[in-house]
C-alpha cells in the first residue's frame, strides 16, 4: 500500500462495489405474484412519506436490471451490493413460494457474473412482507424460524454464485425507525416493540448464518450495521453519560450481541430497556454470534450531543460551527470514521471489514448535455476515501468499499427528494444518467486509487 506524495494507492485485491437494495430501486409493485411489504402499506398510508411518494415503480430496476448492471460494468464496478425482496420469494412470508421471484434474482445474478462482477447480496434491507407484520413482525418470537427458512429458501437457489452474504441491513433502523420511533414502516411507538424487534432481528441474523453456510459453503458471511459514533458536546458527566448512553442505543446494542453474544450491561441495567425485555431471556441473545466471515459497515455521520434536562430521552444536538452538512442534514467529517474503523477494530477484531455504504444526498440538478455535476460528492468520496485508507493504514481488516449508491432511488421516508447515485435517475422518462461522481469513481477503481 504505497503513498506518493499526494496520491493514495489501496491494494491491488481491495473490493470496489456499488450499492442499492430492492424496495428501494425495483418497482414492479405488485409484479408476477409479489406479496405486499410493509414498505408497500406504509408508504400509501398518506402523511408517511414526502409528497405521499412510494416505491411502487421507483427506478424499474424490476424491468431495466440488465441496463442497471451494464451501467456497472461502464464505472468499472467491481462487486455490487443488491438485496433480494422477502415478499417476492415468499409473498406471505411463509408457506408457497414464488418462482417468479427467486427466478428475478436468478437472472439478475447470471447478469453481474457474466459482466464480471460479484454478487453481494443482502438478504433484508427492510420490505418485511406485510402479511408476518400482520402477525406481530419482528416483535413475534415465530420471526427466528420464519427469517430462517426465508434465508434457507434463498441460498438454496443462489448459494452456488454468491460471493458474500449479509443476513440483515442496519437491524438499529429496522428496530428503532421501525418500532419505537415510527418514521419508517411499520410506524409504531412503543419501546417494547422496538426492543423485542432488535432482539428478534439479531437471533434472526444468527439463526440464518449456519443455514448459508451449509447451502453456500464457498460464500462469505456478514451483516450490515450502521454505525453512528455519538461524541459529548463538553465534558460535563451529564454530556459524557449522554454520549455513552446513545452509543450504546445506535452501536453497541448491535456490535456486541454479533461479536461478544452478550448485550452491554449498562444498557440492560437502563429502566427503559429492562421495562420493555421484561419476560425475555436476554441470554438467547448469545445466537447472534454465530460465527462470520467479515462485518459490513454502513458509515454516513456522526453526533455530538448534550444532555437535555428537559427531555433526558432525546440529546440535544450540538452543530458545531463551520460544520459541514449534506441534504440529508448529515455532518460530513471523514476522520471520524476512519476513529470508527480503527474502534471497531480494537474492540471487536472482526476478521474483515467491508464499507457496505457511504455516500451523500446533494441536490443535483440535470442539464442539458447529458452530464450532471455533483463536485460536492466528488469532494464527500476523497474526503471518505482519505479515511478509509487511513484506517487501512492504521491497521482496520479493511477490504472493500461500497458507494450508496449506484443511482437515485427511493429514500424512504424521504421519498424521491434526495439523491445519493452516481447515477442521475429522471424519474417520469427512467432515464440514467452518470454523474462527475460516477467518472471519478471509474478513475479510482482504474487506479486503485486517486
Ligand atoms: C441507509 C440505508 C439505505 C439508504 C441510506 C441513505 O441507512 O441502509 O437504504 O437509505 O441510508
Amino acid at each position: 500500500m504505497a503513498q506518493e506524495k499526494g496520491k493514495i494507492t489501496f491494494p491491488a485485491d481491495f473490493l470496489w462495489g456499488t450499492a442499492t437494495s430492492s424496495y428501494q430501486i425495483e418497482g414492479g409493485a405488485l409484479s408476477d405474484g409479489r406479496g405486499e411489504c410493509i414498505w408497500t402499506r406504509f408508504s400509501h398510508t398518506p402523511g408517511k412519506t414526502k409528497n405521499g411518494d412510494t416505491g411502487d415503480v421507483a427506478c424499474d430496476h424490476y424491468q431495466r436490471y440488465r441496463q442497471d448492471v451494464a451501467l456497472m460494468r461502464d464505472i468499472g464496478v467491481q462487486a455490487y451490493r443488491y438485496s433480494i425482496s422477502w415478499p417476492r420469494i415468499l409473498p406471505q412470508g411463509t408457506g408457497a413460494l414464488n418462482e417468479a421471484g427467486l427466478d428475478f434474482y436468478d437472472r439478475l445474478t447470471d447478469e453481474l457474473l457474466h459482466n464480471d462482477i460479484q454478487p453481494y447480496v443482502t438478504l433484508y434491507h427492510w420490505d418485511l412482507p406485510q402479511a408476518l407484520e400482520d402477525q406481530g413482525g419482528w416483535a413475534n418470537p415465530a420471526i427466528v424460524d420464519w427469517f430462517a427458512h426465508y434465508a434457507d429458501v434463498v441460498s438454496q437457489r443462489l448459494g452456488d454464485r454468491v460471493t458474500a452474504w449479509m443476513t440483515l441491513n442496519e437491524p438499529w433502523c429496522s428496530a428503532m425507525l421501525g418500532y419505537l420511533l415510527g418514521i419508517h414502516a411499520p410506524g409504531m411507538r412503543d419501546p417494547r416493540r422496538a426492543y423485542l424487534a432488535a432482539h428478534y432481528l439479531l437471533r434472526a441474523h444468527g439463526a440464518a448464518v449456519p443455514l448459508l453456510r451449509r447451502n453456500s459453503p464457498q460464500s462469505r458471511l456478514g451483516i450490515a450495521l450502521n454505525l453512528i459514533p455519538q461524541y459529548p458536546a463538553s465534558d460535563k458527566p451529564e454530556d459524557v453519560r449522554t454520549a455513552r448512553y446513545f452509543d450504546g442505543f445506535f452501536n453497541r446494542w448491535y456490535l456486541d450481541p454479533v461479536f461478544k453474544g452478550v448485550y452491554p450491561e449498562d444498557m440492560l441495567a437502563d429502566g427503559m430497556i429492562s421495562a420493555a425485555l421484561q419476560g425475555v431471556d436476554v441470554s438467547t441473545i448469545r445466537q447472534a454470534a454465530a460465527p462470520i466471515d467479515f462485518l459490513g459497515i454502513n458509515y454516513y455521520t456522526h453526533n455530538t450531543i448534550a444532555y437535555d434536562p428537559e427531555n433526558p430521552q432525546q440529546p440535544r444536538q450540538v452543530r458545531p460551527a463551520g460544520a459541514r452538512f449534506t441534504e440529508m442534514g448529515w455532518e460530513i467529517n471523514g476522520q471520524e470514521m476512519a476513529n470508527t474503523l480503527l474502534r471497531v477494530q480494537r474492540e471487536y477484531a472482526p476478521k474483515a471489514m467491508y464499507i457496505t455504504e457511504n455516500g451523500a444526498a446533494f441536490a443535483d440538478v440535470a442539464a442539458n448535455g447529458g452530464m450532471v455535476e455533483d463536485p460536492q460528492r466528488v469532494d464527500f468520496l476523497k474526503e471518505y476515501l482519505t479515511a478509509t485508507h487511513a484506517a487501512l493504514r492504521g491497521g482496520a481488516a479493511l477490504k472493500g468499499y461500497f458507494v450508496w449508491s449506484l443511482m437515485d432511488n427511493f429514500e424512504w421516508g424521504e421519498g424521491y427528494s434526495k439523491r445519493f447515485g452516481l447515477v442521475y435517475v429522471d424519474y417520469p422518462t427512467q432515464q440514467r444518467t452518470l454523474k462527475r461522481s460516477a467518472h471519478f469513481y471509474r478513475e479510482v477503481i482504474r487506479a486503485s486509487g486517486f
